[in-house]
């Protein structure tokens, strides 16, 4: 889209005047991580949810393959294909781009698109890259951290995913808290420093009780720990959208809050968990499955 066509923010009262946003970059997250900010993500799929998300300050953006679900109807993320992650970025990027935002873009490798090798993951990480991705994810520890390094020696940056990772939830048992018990926590501990150590620059803790998710945060200074259901230790927090705003078709897993409740624009309630994360207010850690 030329720059001519380009709306700023429309109706939506930008978290700061848009003359003053400069674009989210790794140097930028890392400031933040340098001054004790918090990073705020959540999950956007269409172009008009990650533009609301933008103009409410949300630093990161992730296209995550939870889409499989909240959008797809799925019952978990194994479904979710490529092409499919490939057009809801795009949409999303474009959405960004006609409000002239700043979100840094995370986007899923999905199910099935990098397990097989590592020319595989950067044929599948390239796709999502050009649809305008600025970080792809993937899930796992170990076997990951010989992909991680081969995408990021090759100027693609990469967030990793330990702890729940839902694309193996037929292998966890269920969507249940991981890394508990000393042997977990260590082998947890283990991976996350490998994946450090491979270039991940992000990392999400899906489901971590929050002793280890902030032992972890503290031990990874250039890895960029992002919470989920693993307390308020972490660098930063993501949710799911649908989550936070109630609307979710099933059950609410118990560190949500739904932030629509009392509001009455989408844009409030987003900006109400921006500020949340970033005065430490949410998560709160009584209302953890592992507290
Ligand atoms: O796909 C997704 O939305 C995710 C988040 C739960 C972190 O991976």
């Amino acid at each position: 889209m030329s720059s001519t066509n380009a709306v700023p923010y429309g109706t939506l009262p930008p978290a700061s005047p848009v003359a003053l946003r400069k674009p989210i970059s790794l140097p930028r997250l890392n400031e933040m991580r340098s001054r004790g900010e918090k990073i705020t993500m959540l999950t956007a799929y269409d172009a008009t949810f990650a533009a609301v998300a933008d103009a409410a300050g949300v630093e990161c953006i992730l296209v995550g393959d939870s889409l499989g679900m909240v959008c797809q109807g799925l019952s978990s993320t194994v479904g979710v294909t490529l092409d499919t992650m490939r057009y809801h970025i795009e949409s999303v990027t474009r959405g960004i781009q006609r409000v002239q935002g700043t979100a840094w873009i995370v986007g899923d490798l999905p199910f099935g698109s990098y397990q097989e090798s590592k020319e595989q993951a950067i044929r599948s990480a390239t796709v999502l890259m050009q649809a305008g991705a600025h970080m792809v994810k993937l899930e796992g520890g170990d076997w990951t951290t010989e992909i991680v390094n081969f995408l990021v020696l090759r100027g693609i940056p990469v967030c990793a995913h330990l702890g729940l990772t839902p694309q193996t939830v037929h292998s966890l048992g269920g969507y249940r808290v991981q890394g508990r018990g000393d042997d977990a926590a260590h082998k947890m501990r283990q991976e996350a420093l490998a994946l450090q150590e491979a270039g991940a620059a992000m990392m999400v803790l899906e489901m971590v009780p929050e002793p280890l998710s902030t032992a972890l945060t503290l031990e990874l200074p250039t890895c960029h720990t992002i919470g989920i259901g693993a307390g308020n230790g972490t660098a930063g927090q993501v949710l799911v959208m649908h989550d936070m705003l109630g609307i979710n078709l099933g059950k609410n897993p118990k560190f949500v809050h739904n932030f629509m409740e009392g509001r009455s624009s989408v844009h409030e309630a987003m900006r109400a968990y921006v500020a949340a994360v970033k005065n430490g207010t949410f998560p709160d850690n009584a209302k953890h499955a592992w507290a």
